[in-house]
């Protein structure tokens, strides 16, 4: 049985609801599921996981959220190397730039990122809720 830990920042819900939608999929699967805000994640919650996946908005111009989600993957870019990363978040009027920063930065440090992670337009509903619970079902294959 896989170990999937999910990590997140989110401002008013929405990669929250992506987090929920992931750890179901997830579950389905027949994973076993760590969900956590990044405030209260530590460093042994990703080394304990078999994979991990990390959330985060848009924020700023184009990043991820700088004060909580910034320093949390700073810590573990050296940790990362041979794991397999999901990485998930909601955006609103941009197209994306954060997360393909964010997938490149991760796999530059040597991980495995699924897909080119996973964003979706404001809350996930619908057929995008199905991506999310597709992506959780596919990080713990
Ligand atoms: C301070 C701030 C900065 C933002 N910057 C961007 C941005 O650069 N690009 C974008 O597409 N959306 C941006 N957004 C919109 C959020 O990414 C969007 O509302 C998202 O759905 C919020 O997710 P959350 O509910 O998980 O916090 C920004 C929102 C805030 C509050």
């Amino acid at each position: 049985m896989k170990n999937l830990a999910i990590i997140y920042w989110s401002g008013t819900g929405n990669t929250e609801e992506m987090a929920k939608l992931i750890e179901q999929g997830a579950i389905n699967a027949g994973a076993k599921v760590n969900i956590l805000t990044v405030d209260k994640a530590t460093i042994e919650d990703f080394k304990n996981a078999d994979v991990v996946a990390l959330g985060s908005p848009s924020m700023g111009v184009e990043v991820i959220e700088e004060s909580e989600m910034e320093p949390f993957v700073e810590s573990i870019e050296s940790l990362v190397s041979g794991k397999k990363l999901g990485l998930f978040g909601s955006y609103g009027w941009g197209t994306g730039e954060w997360m393909e920063n964010w997938v490149e930065r991760m796999n530059n440090c040597g991980a495995d990122v699924l897909d080119d992670g996973l964003i979706i337009n404001g809350m996930p509903e619908g057929a995008d809720s199905d991506l999310c619970i597709n992506y959780g079902k596919n990080l713990v294959k």
